[in-house]
This record gives C-alpha cells, structure tokens and sequence, in this order.
C-alpha cells in the first residue's frame, strides 16, 4: 500500500523523495520585462525547503503577445538566462516548469485580441474578456515550436523538467474540450484530433529534452468525460510522458477552487472532486498520476494514493500559505491542512465573479508576502484580494501596454 512518505522513480529517472506534490500556482511576480525576480527566488526557495517532494512552479507564458495575467515569467528567447538559473537553483532539484498559452482566458486588458481553437464566445465574466478568434494551422505549429523552445530554454537552465499545462480552460484544454473545439481539420474532431496539438508537444519535448528531463501534463477531469480521460492517458503514457496530474474547472467553473460556476461550493463524495477522473487515468496507464484539488487532511490523502486512484496528490493553496506545511504533515506533526480564506458574498453575479477572484486573489497576495520575507496576513480581506486579483492586474496590463506603444512609436523609422 502506497504511503505519503514513499519515494517514487518518474519514468525518466527523477527520484521524488515522496508522494506530495506543490501545485502549480501563478504568481505575477514577474519585472516589467517579464522575468524572474528575486521574488521568485526566495517564494521557491521556501517551497524547496519545505518539504514536497515536487514542486510546480505557477504558469510561465510561452508567447509574450499572449499572458495570462501582466506580470506572469514568459520563457522565450529573450529571458534572462541569469535570473532563470537563479531560480532554478532556488527552487532546487525537482522542480518543474509549468509551461502555458492562456488561449481565451486573458482579461481584455492583458489582451485584447485572444484566441482559441475555434473563435468564440468570449469568456462569460462581467465582460471582463474578449471574443477570441480562431487560430490558423500555421500558428498552431508556431505555438508548438514555443512549447518546444520554452521547455529547452528552462532544462538548459537547471531546472528538472517542465509540465504542460493543459487543464483549466486555457489554451490546450480548449483544444481538448469538445464545447470549445469546433475545428474540422487534423486539430478538431474525436479526442484523438482534439488531442493532438498536446500530443504532439509532448512527443516532441520527449525528443528533443535530455532523457533524465521530466514532461508532465496537467489534465482536465470532465464530468462524464472518463471515456476521453482514460483514452488521454494511455496516449500520453505511450507518448512517454512522466506524470499525469489530473485536475479541472477553468474561469466560468472553478471547480479547482472547489467552486461550482455559481460561484457555491462543491459537494463532493471524495476530498477531491476529480477523484473519479484520475481513477480513469491511473486504470489506463502505468505513468504516475498526481490528483490535484481539495485535500485537506492526511486522511483524505491516504484514502487517494492506499486506493490506488493516484500515486502522488498535489497540494495547491495550504502550500501558498504556508509552504512549511508540506513538511509538517509529511513527519505527522499535523493531519491537517489549513483552509482559512475568506469568502465573498453577495448576490449571484457578484459572488460569482468575486468568489474565484477573491480565493485566487487572497492566495496570491500570500505567497507575495512568502517572496518579500513577510508572514502571512490571515487577516487579509476578501475584498482587497478580489480587487487587487482583478484591477491591479488591470492596471498593470495597461501600462505595460502603453510602454509598448512608446517604445514601438520611439523605434519606427522616420517618414
Ligand atoms: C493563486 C492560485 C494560482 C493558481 N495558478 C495556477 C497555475 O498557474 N497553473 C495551474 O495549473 N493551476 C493553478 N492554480 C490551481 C492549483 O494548481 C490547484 O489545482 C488548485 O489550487 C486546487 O488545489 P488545492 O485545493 O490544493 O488548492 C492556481 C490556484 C491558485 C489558488
């Protein structure tokens, strides 16, 4: 029976000195260039230190035009290698890169013009979001060969690996979701052409990356949707990935912040509400699969991987808070894994939007405070973290915006 405490061999030889991973978290830490900073440093340096056997760091961008929020690390040619090293130095020897393209899910502010694999509609959130346009074959080639380029750029700089980010409503889970893929070339259809933009990367970074780098996957788990799961897995198991996390929800249904798209609470007979989507995976597969969302207690931990459901469970936002906590449960000084945000209320629309915004926005302006060297600040408002969330991001976008159009109006050629 499989314990919390017992290593596991990823397929391409990275030991993980046990079966608790830290989820994958965007962070906004990013300088006006879009680079690490010192920030990044010590926030994974604190999650090194603290005990998770893998670390995830939160979405890096693959395409400058494309973020999902202002200040998110983009990996392209133009990172700075130095700082990269940095932090792949702090975040230490099993750490991963999570590399992602937003797709539709970038406020209008960040990007005004995002796409999708088929076009609309727009994400559906107090018309926060654009209309996203359809994508032509050459640019899926060309956000293929970005995935390629990003996950060589952050291997060369010492980090383990990279994992794909293909959940949460973003560019690669569109491409997967039957409601949003309405393609009807080679990148459209049945879940073998739905999947294969994803499959392709990931053959590709299994070819080009040293064979000790690590390629994950971050996957949706849909309602209903087991049969295309469990396809998926196989697939990407044949494809040689190393891990397969199995999440979900996206904008319009956060359900990887427990949340229904009314912004209520899920219910769920498991901790985890995509229990049933990783049993799919792992029945499919010999790759590791990492269920992600919901745990809280080490009980519900235990009942994951003694089922055999899942080999590693990944924890997301007891970690942004304190990321000691990983340490602790592992030497059994607590079964417990805090959950102290706070929550909006108000009526439908507002606590819709609010919620997600306030849960994500509270976590984030925590692990700030672990990259400044501050404690947490339990007292934090709900409020202030939806609004910081939302229009300090805004704001950001904005001047990042302006700051490019000067800079494209100062280099035109004259005449
Ligand atoms: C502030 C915040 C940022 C997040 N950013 C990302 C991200 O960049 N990539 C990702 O795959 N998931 C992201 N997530 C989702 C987490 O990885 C995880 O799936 C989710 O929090 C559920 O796990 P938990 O219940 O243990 O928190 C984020 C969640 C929060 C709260």
């Amino acid at each position: 029976m499989t314990s919390l405490t017992d290593p596991l061999t990823l397929p391409c030889g990275l030991v993980l000195p046990n079966r608790l991973g830290r989820a994958a978290m965007t962070e906004g830490l990013a300088d006006s260039r879009n680079d690490p900073t010192g920030r990044h440093f010590r926030l994974y340096s604190a999650n090194a230190s603290g005990g998770a056997g893998l670390i995830l760091t939160g979405n890096a961008m693959v395409d400058r035009r494309h973020l999902e929020r202002a200040r998110n690390v983009v990996i392209d040619s133009e990172t700075n290698r130095a700082m990269l090293e940095q932090w792949a130095r702090a975040a230490g020897p099993r750490a991963l890169v999570q590399i992602s393209h937003p797709g539709r899910q970038t406020t209008r502010f960040v990007q005004p013009c995002p796409v999708s694999p088929s076009g609309g509609p727009a994400v559906d959130l107090a018309g926060l979001f654009a209309r996203p346009r359809a994508l032509v074959e050459e640019e899926i080639v060309e956000i293929r060969t970005r995935f390629i380029t990003a996950a060589r750029i952050v291997v060369e700089a010492g980090f383990a690996g990279v994992e794909v980010h293909a959940a949460h409503g973003y560019l690669l889970s569109s491409f997967l979701d039957p409601s949003q893929n309405l393609r009807t070339d080679q990148y459209g259809g049945d879940i073998e052409g739905r999947s294969r933009l994803l499959v392709e990367i990931v053959s590709e970074l299994k070819r080009v990356l040293p064979e000790r780098a690590a390629v994950a996957v971050k996957l949706d788990a849909r309602d209903g949707d087991e049969a295309d799961l469990a396809w998926l897995g196989r697939r990407l198991g044949q494809t040689g990935s190393d891990l397969l996390e199995v999440s979900g929800g996206s904008y319009e249904a956060p359900a990887m912040l427990g949340l229904e798209a009314d912004g209520s609470e899920i219910r769920s007979a498991h901790e985890s509400p995509f229990w049933q989507g990783a049993a799919a995976v792992s029945e499919s597969t010999d790759v590791p699969v990492m269920l992600t969302g919901g745990f809280r207690t080490r009980d519900g931990i235990d009942q994951a991987l003694h089922s055999g459901v899942a080999a590693m469970v990944g924890v997301g936002r007891p970690l942004a808070v304190r990321p000691e906590l990983a340490g602790e449960l592992l030497r059994g000084e607590t079964d417990l894994l805090d959950r102290p945000a706070p929550r909006v209320g108000g009526p439908g629309a507002v606590k819709r939007l609010s919620g997600a915004a306030a849960n994500s926005g509270w976590h984030r302006l925590q692990m700030k405070r672990t990259a400044d060297d501050s404690p947490p600040d339990l007292k934090l408002g709900a409020w202030t973290a939806a609004t910081n969330y939302i229009a300090v991001d805004a704001l950001l976008a904005m001047r990042a915006r302006r700051s490019r159009m000067k800079l494209a109006a100062r280099t035109r050629p004259a005449g």
